[in-house]
């Protein structure tokens, strides 16, 4: 039967880290996959999750199955990191362990396909290239606006309007909650209240991206915007990771957070995550999430980790701003947030890039600003001057 297949191209975002390992040049520079760098350019475990990982050593006695939901503990302690602790959600939250963000989305997907088929997932353009196919893969529509205009590195917001006004009552609407993947742009605070009255009065249903807590302006700004949403709607979903901002990427630790109008549906809506787990992958790999529970757990462990989240985030903002001083083609670079950026360039100049100076970003131009070490800003701008990316840039 598999002759029936046809191959697939390898992931335009995991696909980069082959070809950048592969790479012998010396001083390459890797600005491609999202995960953070230190300035020695190691992707480190976080000392507080070392901490968390001894004191699971020494006091795991069984390995035995949890169930679908994963370590209840894991998502009880995040919760309010993330969701706050607003008396207008409570007793409406439906919250599961699911592996890492992606797993979030798609188990959320699932149960958005399960409760109304009909319903169309509202994207905009360009987002993270994994979103789309993981809506598609549960069976949804998609629909896909324009979210930003890379040329002039501003918000599409009329693109933004169309699609709220467009939208039929019951669709879904991605949001990224913080620190914009691909692009770095991030809602103002007045423009997340006026679209957040769109959402109740048009009765949408908000899908929120976090993908990145504390590494765009700090723990609790960072969490504002998701915060704002579910005190105003009746309905939403919230697709949470710990791979960044616990440093856990491949331990796959994450959470699906369900917001629904009442405890009775609540418990339904539960029961139905469970199940749709259960198919899946039957229950979340342990380890990570059990760290994460351990540094919940203990304040001490909290600090260091929170801590520790500064001193990535004040890196990746230390690097925003060194590109942004170095021309000011780039400066729009200081007011994003996050680990990306997009700088609006062709495949062929992203190529130019990797083949002529060894410097990987993706074919659609997005750098990761945390890959960048103390030194590197000079080679950067002066391979973006030289494939002309900043040309385009500079005219707007
Ligand atoms: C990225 O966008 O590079 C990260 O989120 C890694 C991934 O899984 O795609």
């Amino acid at each position: 039967m598999f002759e029936a297949l046809n191959a697939q191209p390898a992931d335009s975002l995991l696909g980069l880290i082959k070809t950048f390992n592969a790479d012998g040049r010396d001083g390459k520079i890797d600005l491609g996959v999202g995960v953070y760098r230190d300035a020695t350019g190691v992707t480190p475990v976080l000392k507080a999750v070392k901490e968390a990982e001894k004191t699971l050593l020494k006091t795991q006695d069984s390995k035995k199955y949890l169930g679908p939901e994963g370590d209840a503990g894991f998502a009880e302690r995040l919760q309010p990191y993330v969701l706050g602790t607003s008396e207008r959600i409570a007793g409406r939250i439906a919250a599961l362990q699911t592996p890492g963000g992606t797993g979030a989305l798609r188990l959320g997907a699932e149960l958005i396909r399960k409760a109304n088929p009909r319903a169309a997932v509202q994207l905009g353009a360009p987002t993270w290239p994994n979103h789309a196919p993981i809506f598609a893969a549960a069976g949804l529509k998609i629909e896909t606006c324009p979210f930003a205009d890379l040329k002039s590195q501003t918000i599409d917001i009329d693109g933004v309007w169309q699609t709220l006004d467009r939208a039929k009552e019951g669709d879904v609407v991605l949001l990224h909650g913080c620190c914009h993947n691909p692009t770095g742009m991030d809602f103002s605070r007045d423009l997340w209240k006026a679209i957040v009255e769109m959402l109740a009065a048009r009765r949408l249903t908000p899908f929120i991206d976090l993908a990145y807590q504390g590494l765009g302006d700090g723990l609790e700004e960072d969490a504002w915007a998701t915060r704002l949403v579910l005190d105003s709607v009746e309905e939403a979903l919230v697709a949470y990771s710990c791979d960044k901002n616990f440093g856990l990427y491949r331990d796959r630790v994450g959470a699906l957070f369900v917001i629904s109008r009442d405890s009775a549906e609540t418990a339904t809506v539960m029961s139905n995550l469970a199940a749709l787990a259960r198919v899946n992958w039957s229950m979340p790999p342990d380890h990570g999430a059990a760290a994460v529970r351990i540094i919940l757990e203990r304040p001490k462990l909290v600090q260091l980790w929170r801590e520790e989240l500064d001193a990535m985030r004040a890196r990746i903002n230390g690097n925003r701003e060194a590109l942004a001083a170095a021309d000011p083609a780039l400066a729009f670079i200081r007011d994003q947030r996050g680990l990306f950026s997009n700088l609006a360039m062709s495949r062929s100049q992203a190529a130019g890039l990797r083949d002529r100076h060894a410097i990987y970003c993706t074919d659609s131009g997005r750098i990761n600003l945390a890959g960048m070490q103390p030194g590197d800003v000079d080679a950067i701008v002066a391979a973006l001057r030289a494939e002309g990316c900043l040309r385009e840039l500079a005219t707007t």
